[in-house]
């Protein structure tokens, strides 16, 4: 702005006019002028919250931006190590490429020896040898300590989850004698924190099964190339500890709706699948392999994966009802020390809403109030304030994960 005072020029003739026709004059020009400067300052009002709104979406766009540059890496096997660097051959692809290297990493370098690489082929790290890769996404555990006394509200799945896994393993005579086959697999959906992962390991704890845990997204997220291989290793190692339970958590990583895009992200994604749909197949000779697998984003499955025979049972794991919520609160609640002022029903009455996660949440979170409070007993008013916290916190997610979507 270049105007100054002395550039104004006055809304009258200073010779003509009359001090009074000045006064008004000049009365007149300030009005306007406060009305313009009242105008000046809604607009700059919402400019600014213009701004706002563009810096949000700036770091919103940048943290999206820096997510994409962390690029998945692919795994390589090194063929020779040569003066000019390093022959190496690309999984899924057996692309060969030479790359160069540092000379440190050089001395770590020999044939066969499986390295991680980059989109350029540069390779990122030695990875350690297969059994590690296998352990690392597998969980192989005889017997988790899970039974069914800690599962509350679940009734009806728990009776199906049973049938349809426990019944085949320990009785697969009664199957004979009908003349079915045994359900392969069973597909536990449903909101998080219900207590699917909770089900597989008590079905696994009651049959004396080896248990063999795997999570869909380490699979395909971690190392591009080998999603294919660990599902075959998974059921190798099923087979080798027989009767075992197979559970793939978070299945929609690896069976996800076929989408437009063709990056090779997707296309690893599909052979995984397509690796898995075929072990599922084989299934009927495996004998003693049950396989269950939970999502929380049944809408996102590949329809493939639900055809017969494969996951033939699909069982729902909701949240709560007020019984279940109570249930639950007794569970969770079974070593603590509370006070006899504690009503679990009108606490599940209360706890609209919450699944079987919140609850757990809850008592722990409870426990910490009377703590702070220097209390041993655990009042109902704990609970009560543990519930307003946990509530609070997952809004809080809740309003973030909403900035982001
Ligand atoms: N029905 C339930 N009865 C008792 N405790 C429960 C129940 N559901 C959840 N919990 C508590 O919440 C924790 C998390 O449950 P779990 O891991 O089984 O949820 P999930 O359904 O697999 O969730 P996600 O979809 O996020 O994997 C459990 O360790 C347990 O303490
Ligand atoms: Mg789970």
């Amino acid at each position: 702005m270049s105007d100054t005072v002395d550039d104004v020029d006055l809304p009258y003739d200073e010779d003509e006019a009359s001090q009074q026709e000045k006064i008004q004059a000049l009365e007149e020009r300030l009005e306007i002028l406060e009305a313009q400067n009242e105008e000046m300052r809604d607009k700059l009002l919402d400019a600014n919250a213009e701004n706002n709104k563009y810096q949000q979406k700036l770091e919103r766009l940048t943290h999206e931006n820096k997510k994409l540059k962390q690029s998945p890496l692919f795994v390589a096997t090194v063929q020779e190590v040569t003066e000019e660097g390093v022959i190496i051959k690309q999984h899924g692809n057996n692309q060969e490429a030479l790359t160069e290297v540092t000379d440190e990493m050089c001395d770590d370098l020999e044939p066969d020896a499986r390295v991680a690489v980059n989109n350029s082929l540069s390779i990122v790290k030695p990875l350690s040898n297969e059994t590690d890769v296998r352990a690392r996404v597998m969980e192989v555990t005889e017997s988790p300590e899970v039974s069914y006394e800690d599962i509350g509200g679940l009734e009806e799945q728990m009776q199906e989850v049973r049938e349809t896994v426990e019944m085949p393993l320990e009785k697969p005579e009664m199957f004979d004698d009908v003349g079915i086959d045994p359900p392969s697999g069973v597909l536990l959906y449903g909101p998080p924190g219900t207590g699917k992962t909770m089900l597989a390991k008590a079905v696994a704890n009651q049959t004396d099964a080896t248990f063999i845990k795997m999570a869909g997204s380490e699979l395909v997220h971690k190392f591009i190339g080998e999603g294919a291989k660990l599902v075959r290793d998974l059921f190798d190692v099923a087979r080798e500890h027989e009767p075992a339970v197979i559970f793939i958590d978070e299945i929609d990583a690896i069976a996800a709706k076929r989408t437009e895009s063709k990056t090779s992200g997707d296309a690893e994604v599909q052979r995984t699948m397509m690796q898995l749909l075929s072990e599922m197949d084989g299934f009927e000779e495996r004998g003693e392999i049950r396989i269950i697998a939970a999502t929380n984003r049944f809408d996102m499955l590949d329809r493939a994966i639900l055809r017969p025979g494969r996951f033939d049972r699909l069982i729902e794991v909701p949240k709560p009802n007020a019984e279940g919520r109570e249930i639950i609160f007794e569970i969770h609640t079974r070593g603590m020390n509370v006070a006899d002022d504690v009503e679990f029903d009108e606490l599940a009455e209360e706890a609209d809403n919450a699944s079987g996660a919140d609850i757990k949440a809850v008592c722990t979170e409870a426990g910490m109030f009377a703590i702070r409070d220097d209390r041993t007993e655990i009042r109902m008013e704990d609970f009560r304030n543990a519930w307003d916290k946990v509530q609070a916190e997952s809004d809080e997610t809740e309003d973030v994960s909403k900035t982001f979507a």
